[in-house]
C-alpha cells in the first residue's frame, strides 16, 4: 500500500465548538479541510499515546450528505496513520448514541463521529466532525484545544493510495496493514435498550391497543426505531414516520421542536390522535416527547424520568444522581430532593456530564434543549428517551398528560419557555449581552412589579472531578420567589449568532399549574425585554423558535 504524504498549509479556522467541527457542506470540500482536521485528531491521539499500537477506531455518522465521501477519505488516513481496526456501521451509518455505545463495547479508543446534528444537511447544508474518546463521550477541552492548536502547525498529512471500501456490505476489508469492518449500525444498540426497559411490557401495552407515532424526519434514527418500535415491540408498519435516512433530510431541518417537527406536531394534535408521538433529530441524540394534543417540556422529561425510573429494570435499583445544564428548569432538582440523591447543575453541553457519569455521580442527565440520557452510554440519546416513555407508560397506564399533571401536583410546576432569536448579526447579540450584564452591579434588590431581584452573575462551573473551570456559560438573573431569567448566546449555529432566553417560574398550586407556559411566563418575558432593550436592539418583534 503506498502512503502520499501530502503537504498543507496550517489549519486557519475557528476553534470548534461544544460539539466539534461544524461548517457547510462547502467548507468541508474545501482542499484539505478535512483531512487537517482528521490528521490533526491522529497526531493528537498517538501524542497522547490514547492509541497503542492495535488499537480500534469506530468511524460513522448520520448519513448525511458528504457522510460517504469523508469517510474513505479518513479510512485511508488511518490506514496511512498506523490505525489497525476500524469499525463502521453500514452505509457508513451509526446514530450518535449507538457510536457511542460501539465505543464502549468493543473497547475501541475512540471515534470520529460525522455529523451537524439537527443542522440542516444537503450541498447546501452543514456537514461535521467530532472526536469521542474511549469513554464514548466527546473528547474534553483540554483534548479538543490540543487538536485545534495542532490543526494550525501541521505542514503535511497522510493518506493511503486504496480503493473505496464497499460500506454497503458486512464484513471485513483489508486496507493495507489496517482492517476495517463493516458491522450491522443496529443491532448492539437495539441489544443495550433491550437490557435497559421491560420490552415484554411494552410489546403487552402495544398490543392491547395503545397507539403511536415516531418521527425520524428522514435522518439515523429511521433503521433503529423500525428495528425496536415495530420489529421488536410490535406496533404496525407505519408507526415510524419519515424513516428512510436520506442525504439532505428530505430538505427538512431534523430538529425535534414543536415547529421543525410539524408533520408529527399534526398528527399529535388532530383528530384520532395517537396516544403518544415522539421524534428525533439529524444523529439520533435528541428527543421530543408528545402525548395526545399534549407537549412534554424536556425539563420535565427530564424530571419525570427520574421520578420514574425504577419503573425500567435499567434504572431499578435505584438512580447515583441527576445532573442538568444550567438553563435546564430546576423540576429534576425537586425529584433528586426527594430521591436523596445530589443533582449537579452543568454549563451547556453534554460533554460537561461525562466526568460526573464516569465517576459514577450520576445516572441520569439531561439539557432543556431536547437531550436526555444516562450512564448506558456518553451522549444524549434520542431514542433511549422514547423507549424510557414507553416503560413507564406501559407500567403506569395513563395517559401522557395524566402522568404530567400528577407529577406538578406532586413535585410542584417548574414552569418554562425558551425563546431562541436565530440569526441575528454577532454585534446585536453581543450588544444584548453587554447591555444586561452592564447592570448586574445595580440588579440585586431592585423591583419589577412583583418580582425582586434577588441574584445575578454570570454562570461559572468547576468541575468537581477533575477541577478544570468554565467562564462565561449564560447570564442569571435570580428572583425571590425562585423565578429566573438567562440570557445565552448559542454556541452551535452556523449563521449570525443565536441568543436564547430561558424563563423559568416556580407554581405549587395544582390549578394554575395548568396555565399555558406563555402565559404564566408574561411577566418575566416582559421584564427580559426591559432589561435587554430586546426589541430596540434586535428590531425583532417575537422569537425565531418558543419552545
Ligand atoms: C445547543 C443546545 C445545547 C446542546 C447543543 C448540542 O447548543 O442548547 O443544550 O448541548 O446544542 O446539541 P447551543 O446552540 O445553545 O450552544
Ligand atoms: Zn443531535
Amino acid at each position: 500500500m503506498n502512503i502520499r504524504v501530502v503537504a498543507t498549509t496550517p489549519f486557519q479556522d475557528q476553534k470548534p465548538g461544544t460539539s466539534g467541527l461544524r461548517k457547510k457542506v462547502a467548507v468541508f470540500k474545501s482542499t484539505n479541510y478535512l483531512e487537517n482536521f482528521v490528521q490533526a485528531v491522529f497526531d493528537t491521539i498517538f501524542d497522547n499515546a490514547a492509541a497503542p499500537p492495535g488499537s480500534t477506531l469506530v468511524l460513522s455518522g448520520d448519513g448525511r450528505y458528504y457522510n460517504r465521501e469523508a469517510i474513505q477519505i479518513i479510512l485511508r488516513m488511518a490506514a496511512a496513520n498506523g490505525i489497525a481496526k476500524v469499525l463502521v456501521g453500514q452505509g457508513g451509518i451509526l446514530s450518535t448514541p449507538a457510536a457511542s455505545a460501539v465505543i464502549r463495547k468493543y473497547r475501541s479508543f475512540g471515534g470520529l463521529i460525522l455529523s451537524a446534528s439537527h443542522n440542516p444537511g444537503g450541498p447546501e447544508g452543514d456537514f461535521g466532525i467530532k472526536y469521542n474518546t474511549g469513554n464514548g463521550g466527546p473528547a474534553p477541552e483540554k483534548i479538543t484545544d490540543t487538536i485545534f492548536a495542532r490543526s494550525r502547525e501541521l505542514s503535511s498529512y497522510r493518506i493511503a493510495e486504496a480503493p473505496d471500501v464497499a460500506l454497503d456490505r458486512q464484513g471485513s476489508y483489508a486496507m493495507g496493514g489496517m482492517t476495517v469492518e463493516v458491522i450491522d449500525p443496529v443491532a448492539d444498540y437495539a441489544e443495550l435498550m433491550e437490557s435497559l426497559f421491560d420490552f415484554a411490557a411494552i410489546r403487552e401495552l402495544i398490543g392491547g391497543g395503545f397507539r403511536l407515532c415516531f418521527d425520524a424526519m428522514h435522518a439515523v434514527t429511521g433503521p433503529y426505531a423500525r428495528e425496536i418500535l415495530e420489529r421488536r415491540l410490535g406496533a404496525p408498519t407505519g408507526t415510524v414516520i419519515n424513516g428512510v435516512p436520506l442525504p439532505d433530510f428530505g430538505g427538512g431541518h431534523p430538529d425535534p421542536n414543536l415547529t421543525y417537527a410539524d408533520q408529527l406536531v399534526a398528527i399529535m394534535y388532530g383528530e384520532d390522535a395517537p396516544d403518544f408521538g415522539a421524534a428525533s433529530d439529524g444523529d439520533g441524540d435528541r428527543n421530543m416527547i408528545l402525548g395526545r394534543r399534549f407537549f412534554v417540556n424536556p425539563s420535565d422529561s427530564l424530571a419525570l424520568i427520574a421520578a420514574n425510573a425504577a419503573l425500567a429494570p435499567g434504572y431499578a435499583a435505584g438512580i447515583a444522581g441527576i445532573a442538568r445544564s444550567m438553563p435546564t428548569s430546576a423540576a429534576a432538582d425537586r425529584v433528586a430532593e426527594k430521591l436523596g440523591v445530589p443533582c449537579y447543575e452543568t454549563p451547556t453541553g453534554w460533554k460537561f456530564f461525562g466526568n460526573l457519569m464516569d465517576a459514577g455521580k450520576v445516572t441520569l442527565c439531561g439539557e432543556e434543549s431536547f437531550g436526555t440520557g444516562s450512564s448506558h452510554v456518553r451522549e444524549k440519546d434520542g431514542l433511549w428517551a422514547v423507549l424510557f416513555w414507553l416503560n413507564i407508560l406501559a407500567k403506569r397506564r395513563l395517559p401522557v398528560e395524566e402522568i404530567v399533571h400528577r407529577h406538578w401536583a406532586e413535585f410542584g410546576r417548574n414552569v418554562y419557555s425558551r425563546h431562541d432569536y436565530e440569526a441575528l448579526p454577532s454585534n446585536v447579540a453581543a450588544g444584548v449581552m453587554t447591555q444586561v450584564k452592564g447592570q448586574f452591579a445595580q440588579l440585586p434588590g431592585r423591583r419589577f412589579g412583583d418580582y425582586r431581584v434577588k441574584f445575578c452573575d454570570d454562570f461559572s462551573y468547576t468541575d468537581p472531578i477533575d477541577g478544570s473551570v468554565s467562564t462565561g456559560q449564560g447570564l442569571r438573573i435570580g428572583f425571590d420567589d425562585g423565578s429566573r431569567i438567562v440570557f445565552r448566546l448559542s454556541g452551535t449555529g452556523t449563521e449570525g449568532a443565536t441568543l436564547r432566553i430561558y424563563l423559568e417560574a416556580f407554581e405549587s398550586d395544582p390549578v394554575r399549574q395548568k396555565v399555558d407556559a406563555q402565559q404564566a411566563l408574561s411577566g418575566l418575558i416582559a421584564i427580559a425585554d426591559e432589561l435587554s432593550q430586546l426589541k430596540q436592539r434586535t428590531g425583532r418583534e417575537r422569537p425565531t423558535v418558543i419552545t
